[in-house]
């Protein structure tokens, strides 16, 4: 029987991920590690929260103690680690929040693997999830590969290259099992409408202005979180010790064309007529210090040693997307109610205005 932690696993990418262990793996105990911060929330999982091979632990991994005594506990034998401040935007604003989680708490982490395991590494793994921004920004041509070198430029993107350095030095130092994968830009349900997909399904429906950065010309590479749940899957299982996999959706998509699809879908499915009359909505406002310009991912090392290749298309993922937004509204209102307000006015306010 396997143990294994998943830390983040209330926020969005990591209730895919738990929601994909628990029920793939009968005979594994999946143990969900998340401080629930603004961006986690157990509703996320309400599906498998009763589930007999789970089990919710609330805690930050920024505190050590904490770590090393449900370490000890619990023995695990792998790690997958989401847990992160995720927001770009929000880097911007309070860069030191990155610090701590992403850099510091994941350091905790490798240290109570370290710690647990003692050298004996038969059977286990650290896995890290991090993302394609590492790289920095790509101009009108090129893909990022695992050869890239790292060049980030937002808080965020700083944060998590600190985190992937280390996790690759604790593999080379102390011969801990670690694999790291980066991954491109994920949409689907449960994701918090701070991002921009979820962002602009809400806004269509409360017919408020949708703000689209600059002049809404930087370029994405999406995937559908289910897809991006199964490379984890794999890479888990799968994966090669000390190696690097970069996850894309072989979907490269200008902001301003995912904001005008995502109209003529949700108008759609809402009744509204013409569908794409919610394009009126659509406000150019102040571009994001620093905003990368392109990002787009080579996928051909996953594809060629572990067979992954994106399966959902992006008409269906962001189909499903919609629907779900629209049929949850409940959930919508649960995660914007509180804080998201003030958030909100403080990002976007004066923006807005001007
Ligand atoms: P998210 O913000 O939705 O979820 C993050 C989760 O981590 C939340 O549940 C939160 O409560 C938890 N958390 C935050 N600080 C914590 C702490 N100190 N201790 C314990 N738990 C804490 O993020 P997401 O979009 O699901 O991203 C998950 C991971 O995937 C992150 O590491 C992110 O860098 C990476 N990633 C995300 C994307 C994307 O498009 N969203 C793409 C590539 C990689
Ligand atoms: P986001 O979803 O924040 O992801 P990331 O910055 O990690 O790529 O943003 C995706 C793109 O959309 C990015 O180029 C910034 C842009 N964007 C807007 O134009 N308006 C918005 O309100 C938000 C949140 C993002």
């Amino acid at each position: 029987m396997k143990k294994i932690l998943i830390t983040g696993g209330a926020g969005f990418i990591g209730s895919h991920v738990v929601r994909r262990f628990v029920r793939q793996y009968p005979g594994y105990r999946i143990v969900n590690l998340d401080k629930l911060t603004y961006a986690g929330n157990l509703l996320n999982l309400r599906d498998v929260e009763n589930a007999p091979n789970y089990r919710f632990v609330r805690g930050d991994i920024n505190d050590f103690a904490f770590l090393k005594d449900l370490f000890l506990r619990e023995r695990f034998d792998g790690v997958i680690h989401l847990a992160a401040e995720s927001h770009v935007d929000r880097s911007i604003d309070n860069p030191d929040a990155f610090v701590r989680t992403n850099v510091l708490g994941t350091v905790n982490l490798l240290n109570a693997a370290r710690m647990l395991w003692n050298g004996n590494y038969e059977g286990k793994r650290f896995y890290h999830i991090s993302t394609d921004e590492v790289y920095g920004a790509l101009g009108n041509e090129g893909l990022f590969t695992e050869q890239t070198p790292y060049d980030p430029h937002s808080p965020y993107s700083a944060s998590k290259a600190a985190s992937d350095h280390f996790v690759r030095a604790y593999g080379d130092t102390y011969g801990l099992p670690v694999v790291i994968s980066n991954c491109s830009n994920n949409y689907g349900p449960y994701q918090f409408p701070e991002k921009l997909i979820p962002l602009t399904i809400r806004n269509i429906i409360r017919r408020q202005p949708i703000p689209v950065y600059g002049r809404g010309e930087n370029v994405r590479d999406w995937l559908y979180v289910e897809d991006h749940a199964q490379a984890i899957d794999l890479i888990f299982h799968r994966g090669q010790a000390g190696e690097t996999y970069n996850i894309g959706g072989n979907n490269e998509q200008r902001n301003i064309d995912v904001v005008e699809k995502l109209c003529e879908i949700t108008d759609e499915l809402l009744g509204r007529q013409p569908a794409g009359t919610s394009k009126e909505l659509i406000r150019f406002v102040r571009d994001r210090a620093g905003h990368d310009w392109r990002y787009a991912i080579d996928t051909s090392k996953i594809k060629q040693t572990l067979g992954w290749a994106p399966r959902t298309s992006w008409d269906e993922g962001l189909r499903k997307t919609v629907r779900w937004y629209l049929e949850n509204t409940d959930w919508l209102e649960a995660v914007t109610s509180g804080a998201y307000r003030d958030y909100y006015d403080k990002m976007y306010k004066n923006r807005l205005q001007s």
